[in-house]
């Protein structure tokens, strides 16, 4: 045989191994580091990336790549127009550049960014029989030749397998949320499932009865919110939804998010006082989502209070940051439970029947914050109270 059939047969006997490898890989990030992995040595490339397409916003971004981090990575958008792997998505077809600097292409941001010198790209589309998923890139190629035929051939079938793979997995994943989801669902429908079958019981009392119903009405409630909270967190970690990014005013948003939230300590006979200082800067953000965290803090901390106790929000300018504080005198988080409560469904065992929820505010409290380039944290003792503090950037960070 000769030696190029030889190294041929050799290139696809690798191609079909990873292709089993990554068939077997369930979790998105590790699957998708292999595949720059294979893309770099099936081509004998110095580096490989990997951009997503992102059918919601209509955005390529990078993903992985073999020689860049990921917090420098991370939120790295590359223009559709203006760009190689832009024009490999839209046209569905590779390219192949010995000198990506002098390509009318070249989008020369991401090297700049990342400092990092591309001279020779091979760029192919990732797309499976009925979706684009992304753009495959090597990098530089060993040697001076540059990338040949043949390594595009190869790009492009292992390019082909990704995409079946990243979509695969993707599945898995809304699979794996789905029956979560129907898991938390049995305890409220049990509920209600014996709710009913009481109430068709002749013997009952219209006291008994009465107390059936308004115990009805309460995990119907609890269950449309469960809906709705369960739909928005997940549309939050997908990534698929837009923020709309302003400047806010915070004094303003915290005197709305105590009115709305009045009636509601006053019921619970806690008192909601606020420490905001008069030249607190403008906030960069989306009010209504920046609302929405304020109002998850401040219910938690109204409903595991004590009656007669205290919450107070506070927020202050801390060098390139506004930390915002809600405070309370209520029953505190044991320490176990700490590295758990922004987990989606988690519910603090020991206070679980003290209020009713449904364990996914936090965890879209975090998501929000985390949207935003910011962090959330919290101290507490177990009977005198807890401090969630939230600290975001004032300004846009690109
Ligand atoms: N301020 C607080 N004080 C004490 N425990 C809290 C507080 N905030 C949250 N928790 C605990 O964290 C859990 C998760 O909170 P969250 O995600 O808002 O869910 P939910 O309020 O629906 O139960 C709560 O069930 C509660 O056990
Ligand atoms: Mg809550």
């Amino acid at each position: 045989m000769n030696e190029h059939l030889q190294a041929q047969l050799d290139d696809y006997r690798r191609l079909i191994e990873i292709a089993a490898e990554l068939s077997s890989h369930l979790d998105l990030s590790s699957l998708l580091v292999r595949i720059t992995e294979a893309a770099r040595d099936i081509t004998d490339a110095e580096a490989a990336s990997i951009l997503l397409y992102d059918e919601g916003t209509r955005e390529l971004y990078f993903q992985t790549a073999t020689n860049i981090d990921e917090p420098t990575m991370r939120g790295l958008v590359v223009p559709l127009e203006g760009s190689i792997a832009g024009w490999v998505l839209r046209n569905q077809q590779a390219v192949r550049v010995q000198d990506a600097h002098t390509d009318p292409r070249y989008y020369g941001e991401v090297a700049r960014t990342v400092s990092y010198d591309t001279r020779s790209l091979l760029a192919v589309p990732m797309m499976t029989k009925n979706r684009i998923v992304g753009v495959l890139e090597a990098l530089n190629k060993k040697g001076d030749e540059g990338f040949t035929e043949s390594d595009e051939h190869l790009l492009n079938v292992l390019a082909g397998q990704a995409a079946i793979a990243i979509e695969n997995t993707r599945l898995f994943q809304q699979f794996d949320l789905i029956s979560e989801f129907v898991h938390e669902l049995r305890t409220p429908l049990a509920s209600l499932s014996t709710a009913t079958y009481l109430l068709m019981r002749p013997e009952i009392s219209p006291e008994q009865r009465n107390e059936i119903i308004q115990n009805l009405h309460k995990e119907t409630l609890r269950l449309s919110q469960l809906a709705s909270a369960f739909l928005d967190l997940s549309r939050l970690e997908s990534g698929r939804v837009q923020f709309e990014m302003q400047p806010c005013d915070l004094t303003t948003l915290i005197e709305e998010v105590v009115s709305l939230m009045k009636a509601r300590a006053e019921e619970e006979q806690v008192q909601l006082r606020t420490e905001i200082p008069a030249d607190l800067p403008p906030l960069w953000g989306d009010s209504n989502r920046l609302k929405q965290v304020l109002i998850n803090l401040v219910s938690n901390a109204i409903k595991y209070n004590h009656r007669g106790g205290q919450v107070t929000i506070r927020a202050a300018a801390q060098g390139e940051e506004i930390h915002i504080q809600v405070e309370d005198t209520g029953l505190g988080i044991p320490p176990e439970a700490m590295p758990h409560l922004f987990e989606k469904f988690y519910r603090v065992k020991s206070t679980e029947t003290h209020a009713q929820g449904t364990g996914l505010g936090l965890a879209i409290t975090r998501q929000i914050v985390e949207a935003h380039g910011g962090r959330i944290r919290v101290d507490s003792q177990v009977g005198k109270g807890s401090v969630f503090t939230v600290c975001l950037p004032r300004e846009h960070k690109t």
